[in-house]
């Protein structure tokens, strides 16, 4: 009798990177997504010459960050997710993952990826994995390629958190996609801009200013109307009062 394996060629992380990925932009979500679910506060998505083919995406945050353990039993293996295990964050929040599959629509976006983690568990480590997709398109099977975890000098001011880079882009971002990410990032972000522990995401893309103006003023900056609402646990007392502090009947 003969053992064997299923194995699998580097072909399926393009085609899954492609079927993850309906638009560039949702690569991108999925990473702010990733920051959310990590209870970050600070979370800043900087695009760079992103209107062409070749730019550079990188997203930032101030999160839980991983241990090298992390890395490699949960960010380098694919399709498990140990968020299903959790109903809420510490800090109280519904992880927007469960599939184990998001960071592959977007680390696919570009031929270069580079992780740079600190863990909030332990902030004197910091670790670097970079991934030129060009060294799987050249291997017959996904286990040949080895990738190195470098342990780095930690991050000087961040403290804890991750960063996810994604060079050489192999499709522009236009507006309209650009647009569709400052909307997500909109859903995600706390409406008020004043819960200090809300999720805080920004936008940095010199080509679109406009855009980065839309996330700087939150969602609520939109409506046509503020209530502003008090209760004092006495029904009889609740009241409603408008943005021009009048009271609403
Ligand atoms: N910014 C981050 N900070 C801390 N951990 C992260 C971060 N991004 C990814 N991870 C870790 O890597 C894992 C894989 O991320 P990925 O987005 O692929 O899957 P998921 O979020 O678990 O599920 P889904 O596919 O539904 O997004 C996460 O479960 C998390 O443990
Ligand atoms: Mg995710």
């Amino acid at each position: 009798m003969k053992t064997s394996r299923i194995r699998f060629a580097p072909d399926i992380l393009r085609r899954l990177g492609e079927e993850l990925n309906p638009h560039p932009s949702y690569g991108i979500i999925e990473l702010v997504k990733n920051a959310y679910d990590a209870d970050a506060k600070n979370c800043v998505v900087s695009l760079s010459n992103v209107d062409t083919t070749g730019g550079t995406v990188e997203v930032s945050d101030d999160g839980d960050g991983m241990t090298i353990d992390q890395i490699e039993q949960g960010w380098l293996v694919l399709g498990h997710s140990q968020k299903l295990k959790k109903r809420c964050t510490k800090l109280g929040r519904i992880p927007a993952g469960s599939k184990g599959l998001g960071r592959l629509a977007a680390l696919r976006l570009g031929r270069f990826a580079r992780l740079e983690t600190q863990p909030r568990s332990n902030a004197s480590d910091a670790y670097r994995l970079s991934i030129d997709w060009k060294m799987f398109d050249d291997a017959s099977l996904i286990d040949d390629v080895d990738l190195e975890i470098e342990h780095v000098d930690r991050r000087p001011k961040d403290g804890h958190g991750t960063t996810i880079a994604l060079d050489r882009l192999r499709d522009r971002v236009g507006r309209v996609e650009v647009k569709q990410l400052a909307r997500a990032m909109l859903l995600l972000a706390d409406p008020f801009g004043d819960d200090k522990l809300g999720f805080q995401p920004r936008l940095v893309a010199p080509e679109f200013a406009d855009l980065e103006k839309l996330v700087a003023k939150r969602y609520f900056d939109q409506a046509s109307f503020h209530l502003v609402a008090s209760y004092d646990g006495d029904p009889r007392h609740a009241r409603v009062l408008s943005d021009q502090a009048e009271e609403i009947p």
